[in-house]
C-alpha cells in the first residue's frame, strides 16, 4: 500500500465542508485522558444524513479518517491532520416494552441509569463504564462478567461506503473489547433488549458496582480506564501489580498505586510521557511474566496519513 504523507490538508469538498465542523480543537479536550496534539479538523454531523454525507465524502475521495466517541478509551500521540468524525446525534431514547432505543451520541453511564429508572434490568454493570453508546457499540464494552452484546437486540451503523444497515448482531460480531464496529463502519445507536426487573433491586446492584469500581480504580484522575486488554485467564492489572510497576513514573504520566492497569495523568502528562510509559510497562511485564500486554485503549498515532 502506497501512503502519501501530507503535513496539512488541501481543502475538502464541498460535500465534506457542508457538515459542521471545527478546527484545531486539543485532544486535551476531546478525551478524558487529556493528552495529545491538536485535531485539526473534527467533523459534528448532528443528523444521520449528515454522518452519511461524511462517509460518502471521504470514501469518494479516497480520504482517511477517524470516529471519536467520549474520548474515554482513546490515548493521542500527536495531532491529527485527518478529517475526525464526532457524532452530535439528539441524545434520544425509546422504549418499547423490555425494549429501548438509544443513539450513538447518547452517554453509555446515563444510559445505564436510565435503563435502573425505568426498573429495566441487564446493564447494571454498565453503571461506571464512560463514553458514549457509539463508543460502547465500537469496543464491546463490558465490566463484570457481562457485555454489551448480551442485551444487544439490534445496531445501526453505516458501511465504509456509507450504507445505512441495522440488523441484529451475529456470531463472530462481538468479541471481548472488540466489534465490527470499527475499521471504517460508525455506529449510529443501538436496541437493547432488557428484562422488567424490580427498581430496588436494580439500584442495589449498581450500588455494589459502583462501591467496587471506587475501591479499586483511580477515579479522582484522568485516565482512559484499562490501558491493556487482560490476556486469557489473566488479569493485566494483576501481572503490572506483581511486576511492582504501580507507581512508576514518566513526568506526570504514573502507573496508578490503585490499579495497575490503570495510567493516570497527574496534569501536565504529554503524549510522549504516556507512550514512554505504556512501553516501559509492556517491557517489563514482559520481562518478568513472559507475556505480551496488547493495548486495550485505542491508540491514535501523529502523522496519520491523509490519503489512503
Ligand atoms: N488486581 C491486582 N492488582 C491490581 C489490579 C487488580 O492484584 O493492580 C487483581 C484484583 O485484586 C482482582 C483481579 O486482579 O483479583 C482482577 O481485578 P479487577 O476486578 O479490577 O478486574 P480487571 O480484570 O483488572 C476488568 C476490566 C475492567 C473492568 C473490571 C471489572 C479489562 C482489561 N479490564 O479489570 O475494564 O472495569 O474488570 O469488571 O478487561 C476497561 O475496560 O477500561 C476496564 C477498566
Amino acid at each position: 500500500m502506497s501512503v502519501i504523507m501530507i503535513a496539512m490538508p488541501l481543502p475538502f469538498p464541498d460535500s465534506l465542508m457542508a457538515v459542521p465542523h471545527r478546527r484545531d480543537v486539543s485532544f486535551a479536550r476531546l478525551t478524558t485522558l487529556g493528552v495529545g496534539g491538536c485535531c485539526r479538523w473534527l467533523f459534528e454531523p448532528e443528523t444521520e444524513a449528515q454522518a452519511q454525507a461524511f462517509v460518502r465524502a471521504c470514501a469518494r475521495e479516497g480520504l482517511d479518517w477517524r470516529v471519536l466517541g467520549g474520548g474515554s478509551n482513546l490515548v493521542v500521540l500527536g495531532d491529527v491532520e485527518v478529517p475526525v468524525l464526532r457524532l452530535r446525534l439528539p441524545r434520544e431514547l425509546r422504549r418499547s416494552g423490555p425494549e429501548l432505543q438509544a443513539t450513538a451520541s447518547h452517554g453509555h453511564i446515563q444510559l445505564s441509569a436510565a435503563t435502573a429508572e425505568l426498573g429495566l434490568s441487564g446493564m447494571e454493570y454498565a453503571s461506571g463504564i464512560p463514553g458514549t453508546v457509539g463508543g460502547a457499540l465500537h469496543m464491546n464494552a463490558g465490566a463484570y462478567g457481562r457485555e454489551l452484546v448480551d442485551v444487544l437486540a439490534r445496531y445501526r451503523f453505516l458501511t465504509a461506503g456509507g450504507e445505512l444497515v441495522e440488523k441484529a448482531p451475529e456470531p463472530g460480531e462481538f468479541r471481548y473489547r472488540w466489534s465490527v464496529v470499527g475499521d471504517g463502519r460508525v455506529g449510529l445507536g443501538l436496541t437493547l433488549r432488557l428484562a422488567e426487573g424490580d427498581p430496588d433491586r436494580i439500584r442495589a446492584q449498581v450500588a455494589e458496582y459502583r462501591a467496587r469500581r471506587g475501591t479499586s480504580q483511580p477515579l479522582g484522575r484522568r485516565n482512559a480506564g484499562c490501558i491493556f486488554k487482560n490476556p486469557p485467564g489473566q488479569s493485566a492489572g494483576r501481572l503490572i501489580d506483581q511486576a511492582g510497576l504501580k507507581g512508576l513514573r514518566v513526568g506526570d504520566a504514573e502507573v496508578s498505586p490503585e490499579h495497575g492497569n490503570f495510567l493516570v495523568n497527574h496534569g501536565q502528562a504529554t503524549a510522549a510521557q504516556f507512550a514512554e510509559l505504556m512501553a516501559l510497562v509492556r517491557d517489563r511485564v514482559k520481562a518478568v511474566h513472559g507475556v505480551d500486554l496488547e493495548p486495550e485503549v485505542e491508540i491514535w498515532a501523529a502523522q496519520d496519513p491523509i490519503i489512503r
